[in-house]
């Protein structure tokens, strides 16, 4: 049994992000011998990372009192993760952004995500796909992921995915592309 974790990066609660994770979602979990589950990070109340760096002796991170841990344990405990990824200013939004950089809490740790597949939509306007796919990759890399595939996705208002055959036959790929080697 393989165990998907699917995580929405975007704020939109009713966009083109949380349609596709959703969609995602619903294909794998028809699927015999997986587990998976889904997380939009925005539900998830995340600090900043601070800088203090004390994570460098520690191992882990000292501000204990919000749910960074908690999401990330999912992350951890799954063997596949599936990042959808608005971009925001060349780049993922904030919410997504806080979350990577508090993994700064482990930098000083042997890389927790080895043996794990990841894959990322990136949903974007027109713009910064290559950038924003740069941060998601460089960050799953350093903690050991195998970045597997990684596709864009044109949209910009709520419905531009729902609405689009060719969009949903990107999805289609996609999902194709996860259940491929497992
Ligand atoms: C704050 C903000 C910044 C954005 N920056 C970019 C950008 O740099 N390039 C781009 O092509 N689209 C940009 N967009 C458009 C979004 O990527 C696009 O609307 C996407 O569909 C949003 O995903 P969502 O529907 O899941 O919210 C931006 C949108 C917002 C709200």
């Amino acid at each position: 049994m393989k165990s998907v974790a699917i995580y929405n990066g975007s704020p939109r609660k009713k966009g083109n992000t949380v349609f596709a994770m959703q969609y995602v979602f619903e294909k794998l979990n028809a699927q015999p011998n997986i587990e998976v589950n889904i997380y939009n990070i925005i539900d998830f109340n995340i600090d900043v990372c601070y800088g203090c760096r004390k994570c460098m002796e520690l191992k882990h991170c000292t501000n204990q009192t919000d749910e960074f841990e908690k999401l990330f344990n999912t992350v951890k405990a799954s063997d596949i993760t599936v990042w959808g990824v608005p971009v925001y200013w060349f780049s993922p939004p904030g919410i997504t952004k806080n979350f990577i950089d508090r993994t700064h809490a482990y930098f000083a740790c042997e890389p927790m995500l080895k043996n794990k597949y990841a894959f990322i939509l990136n949903i974007a306007s027109d713009s910064g796909f290559r950038n924003s796919e740069t941060v998601m990759k460089s960050w799953l890399e350093w903690y050991g992921a195998d970045v597997r595939e990684s596709i864009d996705i044109i949209a910009t208002e709520a419905n531009d995915i729902k609405l689009n055959k060719s969009k949903i036959k990107q999805l289609d790929e996609f999902i194709f592309q996860i259940l491929k080697d497992n």
